[in-house]
């Protein structure tokens, strides 16, 4: 049932993908134990990104990893980033065996701790240093555990795969689950991910704990996100500060953020929240973590998705889509050119990682939709 494979700088048993393929694509739920190939990067970036907080933290600590399937992320957290000890958990017995096995596979015994249990229990049980929430779906039952469980300074990850609830399918689902009200439409991948954010932030005030995104990405199915948190009052305080509202305009295109529920809204505007409003992540830190990025094709590939970040988190809210500007004008601009021509006057262009349409500027939407106007700037 069981194949050896290779990820990263380990070799593993996981079960024969290649029997659960559903049209043409490979379904990893319906495999006995869970193992996405696709989700390579976000263990690569994983790695990385742990791999420089230690660096910094100058010590070692326990990783607790509660969602351990095939036991793979918390193998390359030891062989890849330089976690000493591990406590790997996942409910399930068939993941449990197979996690073990890959734990003797790789000799590491001593170090990996492989045990059965829920995740709640496990974090409740146990006193992280780094936490690696990585669930089916949606990471919101389990952050309030990690909070606890983390200690002051900790590092808390956690994926969501609830893409669809985050972004605004499902809008009423998004309230109960996250408490925050999404938007659908352009702005909804980066609207989705700080609704995450803003979900953990506010988790973290009940207990008086603050947060500090070191990284918070979007990869085609799912968000990421790794923040610091601080179990002071200082922390919190500076949390309050970044959760707040986003507004977008869809007649004027205007869009930003504002640190209170705006009353009184005018048409033709919508407005989204709470979220959070701060920088989604670190510069120095994430300069600092490419700084120790190897040589190898994995950690090149996860560094350039850490790079393809990095625009996102200048103090310039929201992007605009190329779609959205030549709407009633009846053509799209190329998002190069577009940035180009900015460029040479002089205004602040940037990529995103939210979407290939997508530019960040400084610039008023109706400066941009003039500008389209005169020169439409298509790749025609
Ligand atoms: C998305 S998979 C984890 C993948 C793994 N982290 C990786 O990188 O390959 C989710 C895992 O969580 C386990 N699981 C689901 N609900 C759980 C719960 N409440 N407590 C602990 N484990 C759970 C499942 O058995 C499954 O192995």
């Amino acid at each position: 049932m069981y194949v050896i494979q290779r990820e990263g700088a380990v070799s593993f048993y996981a079960p024969d993908l290649s029997k659960y393929i559903a049209g043409g694509r490979i379904e990893p739920a319906w495999a006995p134990v869970f193992y996405n190939p696709a989700m390579v990067n976000n263990r690569s970036i994983s790695v990385i990104i742990v791999r420089a907080y230690l660096r910094l933290l100058g010590r070692n600590g326990v990783l607790c990893e509660p969602f351990t399937g095939t036991g793979i992320r918390s193998i390359r957290y030891v062989k890849e980033a330089g976690v000493e000890r591990v406590i790997a958990g996942d409910v399930d017995n068939a993941a449990v065996d197979v996690a073990l096995r890959n734990v003797e596979l790789n000799g590491l015994r001593d170090q990996v701790k492989v045990i059965r249990s829920d995740a709640n229990v496990l974090l409740a049980n146990n006193k992280c240093d780094i936490i690696d929430i990585d669930p089916y779906g949606s990471p919101a039952p389990f952050i309030n555990s990690a909070l606890l469980s983390i200690k002051h300074g900790g590092l808390l990850c956690a994926t969501a795969t609830d893409l669809a609830v985050l972004q605004g399918s499902y809008v009423n689902k998004a309230i109960r689950r996250y408490g925050f009200r999404p938007l659908r439409g352009f702005l909804s991948r980066e609207i989705g991910l700080r609704g995450l954010l803003g979900f953990i932030a506010r988790q973290a005030l009940m207990i008086d704990a603050g947060v500090k995104p070191l990284l918070a990405y979007w990869e085609r199915h799912y968000y990421r996100v790794c923040v610091i948190v601080s179990k002071d009052r200082g922390s919190a305080r500076e949390t309050v500060r970044n959760l707040g509202y986003a507004y977008y305009c869809s007649e004027s295109l205007r869009r930003g953020f504002i640190n209170r529920y705006p009353i009184g809204v005018k048409g033709g505007c919508m407005v989204s929240g709470p979220l959070w409003i701060g920088t989604i992540g670190d510069v120095e830190f994430l300069d600092y973590s490419l700084a120790l990025v190897n040589n190898i094709d994995y950690e090149l590939r996860a560094a350039e998705i850490i790079k393809g970040t990095l625009p996102d988190n200048l103090p310039i809210p929201l992007y605009y889509t190329v779609t959205e500007l030549g709407r009633g004008l009846g053509l799209i601009p190329s998002p190069l050119r577009l940035k180009s021509h900015l460029m040479e006057n002089g205004i602040e262009a940037y990529d995103t990682h939210f979407t290939t349409e997508g530019i960040k500027t400084s610039a008023e939407p109706w400066w941009l939709i003039r500008v389209i106007r005169l020169i439409p700037l298509t790749n025609n």
